[in-house]
């Protein structure tokens, strides 16, 4: 009760699950993404931002490209490092809030509504800044996110969904919604006979408008913007973008 919550507290918490939970169901989201990544980076060397467990930057180091990460949870990099080709990638761990790498990089992305864990807007910008200093002149910054839809929630701003009911086994997502800070406090919460879990998630979300002018705070522009990574027009049914920006000069 009353723990503070870091940048690390999803990580360190979810990383036993992750797996388990996340590769499979997302497997076609994975090679989806890997080959449109890998058509951005144009050689490389590429930058995730929230690397997490590799899910995507192992497979795209496949294909040829030197891939850097950064992520908060020491627990998430540790499966990162412990898996195949893992403790090939330059893992940095630490806040992609702010961060000064060496290289200068031809892509740097982030998936998975990963942006949004930054909890403030004077971190987003933050991130978008350092973004702007650490890519090429040529360079792009990709970012897959949910489009945010309030209507979700409840009149009191909550929401309590039923994710799974096994029979030794439940699993509910719990949110609570502060539309001023654009803020989600959310828990899934897994009971089992005999114990509960609970897994803490908590995020900033933004529309593209507001992503795009953080971008031109930093000195990138839009580039392109689809609504999977097929390149299907957007906005469309679907609550997601993918967004490329560039430098504004290039
Ligand atoms: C939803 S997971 C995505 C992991 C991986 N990119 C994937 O697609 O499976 C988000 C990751 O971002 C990391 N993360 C969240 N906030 C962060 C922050 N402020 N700085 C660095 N990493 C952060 C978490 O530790 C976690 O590994």
């Amino acid at each position: 009760m009353g723990e503070r919550y870091t940048d690390a507290t999803y990580g360190d918490s979810v990383a036993e699950i992750y797996d388990e939970r996340i590769l499979g169901p997302f497997e076609e989201d994975t090679a989806d993404a890997v080959a449109f990544l890998e058509g951005l980076a144009g050689g490389g060397p590429a930058l995730e931002l929230g690397i997490g467990t590799g899910r995507v930057a192992l497979p795209l180091a496949e294909t040829g490209i030197e891939v850097h990460g950064i992520d908060a949870s020491e627990a998430m990099v540790e499966r990162l490092v412990a898996k195949p080709g893992g403790s090939e990638l330059r893992v940095s761990v630490g806040s992609f809030a702010d961060f000064s790498l060496e290289p200068r990089f031809s892509l740097i992305y982030l998936v998975f509504n990963t942006f949004f864990g930054l909890l403030t807007q004077a971190e987003q910008v933050s991130c978008f800044e350092a973004v702007a200093r650490h890519l090429t002149p040529d360079g792009v910054f990709a970012m897959q996110a949910f489009v945010p839809d309030v209507t979700r929630f409840d009149a009191h701003n909550q929401r309590v969904s039923v994710e799974s009911v096994d029979v030794d086994q439940v699993t509910l997502e719990t949110s609570s919604h502060d539309p001023f800070a654009q803020r989600t406090d959310s828990q899934t919460v897994i009971i089992r006979d005999g114990s509960v879990r609970l897994y803490p998630v908590r995020i900033r979300y933004a529309y593209v408008s507001e992503l795009d002018l953080m971008a031109r705070i930093a000195g990138l522009t839009l580039r392109e913007r689809w609504s999977d990574w097929h390149r299907s027009s957007y906005p469309s049914r679907g609550w997601t973008h993918i967004s490329v920006w560039t430098p504004a000069t290039s």
